[in-house]
């Protein structure tokens, strides 16, 4: 074939992968979805950028799009379900509600821990658009004084659980193909964080294309590529599955996985007392929630109905019934999701095995895309739909689901906003994480002068109670002094 032949108008004849025969099978899929329009620029492509887009177009599910485009999944009436809704069962932050202490549930915790059958999975793969960080959220200098990262600082914490109870913890950390060579690349460079590297696990979830908002019709991120995002923090299911890691738990002997977000500093990872409640109460998924300090506050409200725990999201709670209170006058549906979750692995792998279980949800974005001739466009105004899948969806199929109230200064300080929003930003979060250290010294005896920022390592003490045993050994100050300027406690 000579060299003018491959140069033809359609650049199909030089042609050796078969790229016009896989150019006519994807156009011939995509026409009858009316999609077709996303090989406009095939014949101006290299056979890179054909087998990129071929490759793209093989992992979308043009049916399943049709149907969310079209809205037939939207069935639920927020508003009815909303007036049948009831305080989900649970136990308060003083350990009422439930039938056993949290000691008990704490030893039961525990016993699970040095059993070796908890894991801790951090989903890490979104996109964290809002804060504006250019690497991924996980590697946010989040440590106030010694500016550690929040996957350091997760790392810190399951190193010092690991010591407390003598065994691992395995980290199941959850990228997307946004965040996962960055983070890869990260890990590998800092010796895995001073976890064991057969501790840490790292699987990629999966993607779902953004539409035109008007059309339904699939954008184009570049003349080769699709717009695509990660397809939510419920694709954590289909991606635990797919990449063998839920495979890889059972043969570890792992049976609990305690779940949370990269962006929480404050989360208690691997708490036993959570742990504890989860087990006594026999339920297959476990939530951590804070109680709402308003109705309409812009949390997923953590309710009952019909004896299934689900979650409302704020926008679809009507406002009567985020109003409705209990005879003591206290808002009935009080329970603000705050993304910790302990499961049952079983039941996760229960419900991998539907993938129709979750739903997708809809949120409308800017989404930046090349136009019909090929300019690339930054939509002022959101343009676009995305679809996701959230992780809480999974709580009504749990046969049993349980609600464990937690402190709001204890347990959550969410890094979702770039500093100068009017909250969850990195200030008031590392703000969090001082003020909690601060108590800790403060209830061991230490006094913190005023204004002087505290940072304790959780290597050196994890809790109030390691705090005060190290106070007692010498290994922070000694209770009745004062610490007078910023003092980071490392490792
Ligand atoms: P958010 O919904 O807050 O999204 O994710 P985000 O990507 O961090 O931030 P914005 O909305 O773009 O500003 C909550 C948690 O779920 C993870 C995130 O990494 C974060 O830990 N997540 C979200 C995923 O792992 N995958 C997703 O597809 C979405």
């Amino acid at each position: 074939m000579s060299e003018q032949s491959s140069e033809s108008p359609s650049g199909v004849d030089a042609d050796p992968a078969g790229l016009a025969e896989r150019f006519a099978g994807l156009a011939e899929r995509l026409a009858a979805h009316g999609q077709q329009h996303v090989l406009r620029f095939w014949d101006q492509l290299d056979a890179a950028g054909r087998d990129s887009l071929a490759r793209q177009l093989a992992e979308v599910d043009l049916e399943l799009l049709d149907q969310l485009v079209r809205g037939e999944d939207q069935s639920v009436d927020f508003g009815v379900l909303a007036a049948r809704a009831e305080a989900p069962p649970s136990v308060r932050a003083d350990g009422t509600g439930a039938e056993w202490s949290v000691a008990e549930a704490r030893a039961r915790g525990e016993e699970s821990l040095r059993r070796g059958e908890v894991a801790v999975l951090i989903v890490a793969g979104g996109q964290g658009t809002r804060l504006g960080f250019d690497q991924p959220k996980g590697m946010f200098p989040v440590g106030p004084l010694s500016g550690r990262t929040l996957f350091q600082f997760f790392a810190d914490r399951l190193k010092a659980v690991a010591r407390r109870y003598g065994r691992t913890v395995p980290l199941y950390l959850m990228t997307s193909p946004a965040t996962h060579e960055e983070t890869l690349a990260y890990l590998q460079a800092n010796d895995y964080l001073g976890l064991g590297r057969d501790d840490v696990h790292v699987f990629c979830q999966g993607t779902m294309p953004a539409v035109d908002r008007e059309s339904g019709k699939l954008l184009l991120a570049e003349r080769d590529s699709l717009a695509l995002s990660p397809d939510g923090h419920g694709g954590t299911v289909a991606a635990l599955q797919r990449s063998g890691a839920l495979e890889a738990m059972r043969r570890r002997g792992i049976r609990q996985l305690f779940y949370a977000q990269v962006d929480n500093p404050l989360v208690p990872l691997a708490d036993p007392e959570l742990i504890g409640h989860h087990l006594m109460a026999g339920s297959e998924m476990t939530t951590q929630v804070v109680r709402k300090r308003f109705p309409m506050e812009k949390v997923g409200n953590v309710v009952l109905v019909d004896g299934r725990v689900q979650i409302i999201e704020y926008s679809d709670l009507p406002e009567q019934a985020a109003e409705m209170t209990d005879e003591a006058g206290n808002l009935k549906l009080w329970a603000g999701n705050i993304a910790v979750h302990v499961f049952e692995l079983e039941f996760l792998a229960r419900a991998a095995d539907d993938p129709q279980r979750l739903p997708f949800h809809r949120a409308t974005k800017k989404v930046p895309y090349v136009d019909e001739r090929g300019q690339r466009v930054e939509p002022e105004e959101p343009n676009a739909t995305k679809f996701e899948r959230f992780i809480f969806d999974l709580l009504p199929s749990a046969s049993h689901a349980f609600v464990v109230e937690g402190i709001p200064a204890e347990v959550f300080a969410p890094v979702k906003n770039a500093d100068g929003a009017p909250t969850d930003t990195p200030a008031a979060a590392k703000g969090a994480i001082v003020d909690l250290h601060r108590r800790w010294l403060e209830q061991a005896g230490v006094n913190v002068a005023a204004g002087v920022q505290v940072e304790i390592n959780s290597q050196l003490a994890l809790d109030a109670g390691e705090v005060a045993s190290a106070v007692a050994e010498g290994r922070l100050p000694a209770a009745g002094t004062t610490i007078e300027s910023d003092q980071y406690f490392g490792g």
